[in-house]
């Protein structure tokens, strides 16, 4: 009789074969449902321009655009065809002036505003968030309202992100998501919109982990929102942390958060599991951002990996670490990537 334990007959105990459990295609595919890519898992963040038919080709990031309008209902018209669910509109502006309360992230004239109905109108099955922050506004090119030592005034600022964020409700966003990184976002956002009637009618997505990174060098560009001065070091949380990533999803589960999300997505996917553990009922967003689009993009190109394969690669790795929903700058090529697939 064969001893299965010997080692010098090299037989596998046989309750420990893992080949038999992926023989084919769609034994493979039952190991990895929890990483499965579909439309609904993907959020298109796009960039909005105030000249309506204007296309502006983005170097920072190859493939991608800043959209007027009109552009940018062609250009979504063949992503809603091969299923696009939900985007991430940024406004960029460029003849509108930028001053210190960020008057044009909800004056009449900026582009979201403006933009917000017609996008509801053409496309009524998608699902609309908007990004809430002042630095793509405001003249010092930081999140808030500064005082005049240079350091947040938060309160100022809160007062500023609830009426953005109002306005882009208002205008028929169906998310409102700020990105600022004040403290009490959430809270000043959720009371504003009870005062108007709109606590069950907008949904309210917290960048709740986004830390200080370099990897988001290309949107600053791409948004023209790089800081004049100094960094973001003293609203972002520093890239090293995890215990105020992890007391930042209570604070924010606690003000009613709708939604959570960890941003960067590669390096932090420790913090996106660990979020999405302790708070397992809530829809769990994790953003791709502009610095590893490139990256992927750029080694791809370089040969050093086939574009296709590691891009879902990464994305299964990001839902099996927890991400319900990836932000991604990629959805139309992973949307063509998916087609006929259900
Ligand atoms: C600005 C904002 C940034 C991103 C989203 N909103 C950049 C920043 O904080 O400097 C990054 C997105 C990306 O890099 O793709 N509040
Ligand atoms: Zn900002």
């Amino acid at each position: 009789e064969l001893n299965m334990n010997s080692k010098e007959d090299f037989i596998v105990d046989k309750k420990n074969v893992l080949q038999s459990s992926i023989i084919n295609s769609t034994l493979r595919d039952w190991q990895c449902l929890k990483c499965e890519i579909t439309a609904t898992n993907l959020m298109y963040p796009v960039f909005l321009i105030e000249n309506d038919d204007d296309i502006q080709p983005i170097e920072s990031m190859p493939g991608i655009s800043r959209f007027g309008i009109n552009k940018l209902r062609d250009h979504l018209e063949i992503q809603v065809c091969n299923g696009l669910k939900s985007i991430l509109v940024f406004g960029v502006i460029e003849t509108l002036p930028k001053d210190k309360i960020a008057t044009h992230a909800d004056s009449k004239a900026n582009p979201v505003i403006k933009s917000l109905p017609l996008l509801r109108k053409w496309f009524p099955e998608v699902t609309i968030a908007c990004d809430v922050c002042l630095c793509p506004y405001s003249e010092s090119g930081h999140c808030g309202i500064l005082n005049n030592d240079g350091s947040i005034n938060n309160t100022a600022s809160l007062k500023r992100i609830g009426e953005i964020a109002l306005a882009y409700a208002k205008a028929g966003a169906h998310i409102v998501a700020p990105s600022d990184m004040m403290d009490g976002r959430i809270g000043a956002i959720k009371s504003i919109l009870q005062a108007h009637n709109l606590l069950n009618k907008v949904a309210v997505l917290s960048y709740t982990a986004k830390f200080a990174s370099s990897f988001y060098g290309p949107f600053r560009d791409a948004a023209k929102s790089k800081p004049a001065f100094g960094d973001r070091k003293c609203y972002q949380l520093p890239p090293g942390s995890s215990g105020l990533a992890i007391r930042a999803a209570d604070r924010d589960v606690q003000e009613g958060a709708d939604m959570l999300m960890v941003k960067p997505a590669m390096a932090y996917m420790d913090i996106l599991k660990e979020v999405k553990d302790k708070y397992p009922h809530y829809p769990m967003f994790v953003y791709q951002v502009s610095g590893e689009y490139a990256m992927i993009y750029h080694a791809a190109q370089k040969g050093a990996f086939d574009l296709k394969l590691a891009l879902m690669e990464i994305l299964g790795s990001l839902r099996r670490a927890g991400a319900d929903v990836i932000i991604t700058y990629y959805t139309p090529f992973v949307l063509e990537l998916i087609k006929g697939k259900s």
